[in-house]
């Protein structure tokens, strides 16, 4: 086999999973082609004129939709992706679906059904979602304010989730297999900020809001409808108390335990990237 047949595609290249299965391909020294709309040849999952040159010798892809496997015509998307990549001599798909979105197990079939090898990694709701997304800004302001109560969310390290992408990837066992990818322990959203606080030895508070009041928030803020009816989604339907039971998912792909939110916080913590409170 030659390299050209050997290149690994991760679209998403520039996210938070992305980010962390690029920079450990590379490590190894494995072929890499990001996929970024900036990257070159740039990809665009709303622009198909940009698929044939990215996938263009591809031996797997790793698949990070976006905005979210839930939305109306992702599944579509998947399955003209599917059917290209498959077209095109691809021999494995990873798949990074959400756990507890029904919507999004139709794009899981779509993978599974494609005749080509695949494997789905179903994660639950990110840690790096209070350092690397939308919950930075306010967690770093002082109070993070959502539509979401006292349930309790498994939240996953996205390094654990790479870690599993490699080796699904690049080592043949994963093949066939769905992995539900969860931390190893549900806490809610306010203790994760206590404990963000704790952490950073700064005040920190988190606010339960209602998800009328939150909507309104957005519309104030003019987010285009389709992404405020997707946030009130994910924190009304997936955050109903379905996701709150840990899975083994990282033990079985990797055969150790999923690392915990306290290790996230310890390790972002230390990084700054939360700022820093006076010294207790
Ligand atoms: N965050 C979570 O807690 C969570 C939990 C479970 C599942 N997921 C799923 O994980 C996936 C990633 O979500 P995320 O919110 O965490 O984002 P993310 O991966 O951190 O960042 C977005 C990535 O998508 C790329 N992107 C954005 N728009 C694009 C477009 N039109 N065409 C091609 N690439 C595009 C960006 O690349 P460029 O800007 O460089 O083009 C960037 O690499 C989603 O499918 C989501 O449903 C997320």
């Amino acid at each position: 086999m030659n390299t050209a047949q050997q290149t690994l595609l991760v679209l998403g290249a520039t996210g938070k999973t992305g980010r962390r299965i690029t920079q450990r391909l590379e490590a190894a020294g494995l072929p890499v082609r990001q996929g970024s709309r900036d990257a070159n040849p740039p990809f665009d999952w709303e622009d198909r004129s940009t698929w044939d040159a990215v996938i263009d010798g591809v031996h797997a892809a790793y698949i990070s939709f976006q905005p979210d496997l839930a939305v109306p015509g992702a599944v579509e998307t998947i399955q003209a992706f599917t059917d290209l990549a498959v077209k095109s001599g691809v021999r494995k798909l990873v798949l990074l679906s959400g756990r507890g979105e029904v919507e999004a197990q139709q794009a899981e079939r779509v993978v599974q059904d494609s005749g080509i090898d695949w494997t789905i990694l179903r994660a639950s709701w990110f840690c790096q979602n209070f350092s690397e997304a939308h919950f930075l800004e306010p967690i770093v302001q002082g109070e993070l304010a959502l539509p979401v109560g006292q349930v309790a969310e498994p939240f996953v390290d996205a390094d654990d989730i790479a870690e599993c992408a490699v080796a699904a990837l690049t080592q043949p066992g994963h093949t066939g297999q769905l992995y539900e990818l969860t931390g190893p322990r549900a806490l809610t959203f306010a203790d994760a900020v206590t404990e963000i606080a704790r952490a950073t030895h700064r005040n920190i508070e988190f606010v339960a809001v209602p998800a009328h009041a939150y909507r309104q928030a957005m519309e104030q803020e003019q987010l285009p409808p389709a992404l405020i009816d997707l946030v009130l989604y994910l924190f009304t339907t997936v955050l109903d108390g379905r996701n709150t039971p840990v899975t083994d998912g990282v033990l079985r792909a990797l055969g150790r335990p999923a690392r915990d939110f306290s290790d996230y916080v310890q390790r972002t913590a230390a990084a700054g990237i939360w700022g820093k409170g006076r010294t207790m």
